[in-house]
């Protein structure tokens, strides 16, 4: 049976065939550089010749997924072992299912493993199953490299045999190969020679150039017009295509990339608080974990600073102690002293307004700059004490609640959040020791350090689900956070109340 597909228009507008029965023995091989077309041709053939024959994509990027919903093709995630997909891949040729193996995500060398499970289980079917298949792989100098890169040896030569197959031994056993890829000449010779069908796009460098005038027979000064080709515009030659090289124009697509190329848009209008925005983290950011992408982070700056207040007073110290009226020196100083220096630093600190809106790590430089400037002796104060002590400032306790057993509980139980928000948990623990009316909003948002009202009450929520804490309203619309464990609410509070004047700290110590 003979069926040409429509591949587009032809110079004068005659429509650009291709005949799929042909290309089934013959093979096609797309070249063209980054943005040239050939996703949107590959996914042009295959929305044409989607009801002809049964098609399988190798999908680098996860492009070609939106064909399910059209075609119905299975959308089979590569992140799997080689088994698994070995055995899909075979299921896929016994059904005789099209799909799409979609290998976004993956690092390059599980995505070129992935791929040569899934085309050596395609390979390795049982004879009674050799059905005609498409196999598109887009990219395909990725897993037939022409020399081998950052994987490893072992990967390239999986992917490359794989490859080979389907090129060199697959039309027997009904596998059609159709690959595109940005590079003619990063792609092996040899899988890129068993394709006698081109279609050539946009190629600036020489030497892709001459590798496609090699392959199409061409004089090199024949295949300078490659260069000038536009988006979408393909030389086509081979037996189902044309016999001499014809300029086509690739028709429209049905179903569209997921990715397309960027467009310019307009930046969103200032935002009022951006840095808030910015350094400000939520609290779905404590519990998702930290991916590594890097070699590991410089030092941080305050651990710098640690250790270098750690070893100041000792090198500064005079041997023989004091000078007459200068502060006493580290050696010296009682924990009483210092502890009610460190207490007077951290009070000025958090005396000042725009403390509230400053991070935690901030305040801790300028409390270990200052502290050093006292000459506070002994270690400095750890980052997470530190955090502590300011969370409990800011909750502004009295010393006598401070003293109480259910003030110890709150303390006890804040080590359950992170130590950003302890501050906020300890506001609110206090409110409902003390039956204070809940904070408002933007009370709990300034003990957060922000201030986004929105996000005062997404942390709420997040107590909430911790089991911290129980929200409810009263009739009148007031909150009301009750404390199980501490077996204490506060008073109904007006969530929306802008309170100017709230007080931010108050010397715990
Ligand atoms: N014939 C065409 N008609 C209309 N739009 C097209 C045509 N060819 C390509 N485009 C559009 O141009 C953009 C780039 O095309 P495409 O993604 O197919 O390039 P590519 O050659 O696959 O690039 P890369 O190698 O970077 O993947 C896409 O947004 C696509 O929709
Ligand atoms: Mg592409």
């Amino acid at each position: 049976m003979q069926v040409g597909i429509d591949m587009g228009t032809l110079t004068g507008g005659a429509s650009a065939k291709l005949d799929i029965e042909e290309l089934l023995a013959t093979r096609l091989l797309v070249q063209g550089n980054s943005g040239s077309g050939k996703s949107h041709l590959l996914r042009r053939l295959l929305e044409q010749s989607a009801q002809w024959v049964q098609q399988v994509i190798i999908d680098p990027e996860g492009d070609f997924v939106t064909l399910s919903d059209r075609y119905g093709h299975v959308v089979v995630d590569g992140e799997r072992s080689e088994a698994e997909l070995a055995g899909i891949a075979d299921r896929i040729r016994r059904h005789r299912v099209s799909c799409v193996l979609t290998l976004e995500g993956l690092d390059v060398e599980q995505q070129m493993r992935a791929a040569a499970a899934f085309l050596n289980g395609m390979f390795d079917a049982d004879r009674e199953f050799w059905f005609p298949v498409l196999v598109v792989v887009d990219e395909a100098q990725m897993f037939a490299p022409a020399v081998g890169g950052d994987v490893s040896e072992d990967a390239r030569k999986m992917s490359l045999g794989a490859m080979t197959n389907l090129m060199c031994r697959g039309r027997k056993r009904g596998l059609a190969g159709v690959i595109a890829t940005q590079r003619l000449a990063k792609l092996a010779k040899n899988v890129a020679a068993e394709a006698s069908n081109f279609l050539m796009g946009r190629t600036f460098l020489d030497i892709d150039m001459a590798r496609a005038a090699d392959l199409l027979g061409m004089d090199r000064r024949q295949a300078e017009m490659f260069r000038d080709l536009q988006r979408g515009n393909f030389v086509a030659l081979g037996p189902a295509l044309s016999r001499r090289p014809l300029p086509i124009v690739i028709g429209d697509v049905e179903t569209s990339a997921r990715s397309s190329s960027p467009k310019l848009m307009p930046l969103p209008d200032a935002l009022p608080d951006v840095e808030d925005l910015i350094f400000t983290p939520d609290p779905e950011e404590f519990t998702r974990p930290i991916v590594r992408r890097a070699p590991p982070a410089p030092r941080p700056t305050t651990d710098i600073l640690a250790e270098l207040s750690r070893s100041t007073p000792a090198a500064m110290s005079p041997v023989g102690g004091s000078e007459p009226g200068a502060p006493s020196r580290g050696a010296e100083m009682s924990s009483e002293e210092r502890e009610e220096r460190l207490a007077a630093v951290l009070a000025e600190i958090l005396g000042d307004p725009q403390a509230a809106y400053r991070t935690d790590s901030v305040l801790y430089q300028e409390f270990l700059v200052r502290a050093r400037m006292r000459r506070v002796s002994g270690p400095p104060m750890p980052m997470g004490e530190f955090r502590r002590r300011v969370a409990i400032s800011r909750s502004g306790v009295d010393e006598e609640t401070a003293a109480s057993a259910g003030w110890a509980m709150a303390l006890d139980l804040s080590v359950r959040v992170s130590d950003d928000l302890q501050g906020v948990f300890l506001l609110l623990a206090k409110a409902a020791l003390l039956s204070e009316e809940c904070p408002s909003d933007h009370r709990i948002a300034k003990a957060y350090g922000t201030h986004s009202s929105r996000r005062a009450r997404r942390l709420l929520g997040y107590f909430e689900e911790q089991g911290l804490v129980v929200v409810h309203t009263d009739f009148s619309g007031k909150r009301i956070v009750a404390f199980p464990d501490l077996e204490a609410e506060t008073q109904p509070g007006d969530p929306n109340l802008l309170d100017v004047d709230a007080p931010t700290q108050s010397a715990a110590e």
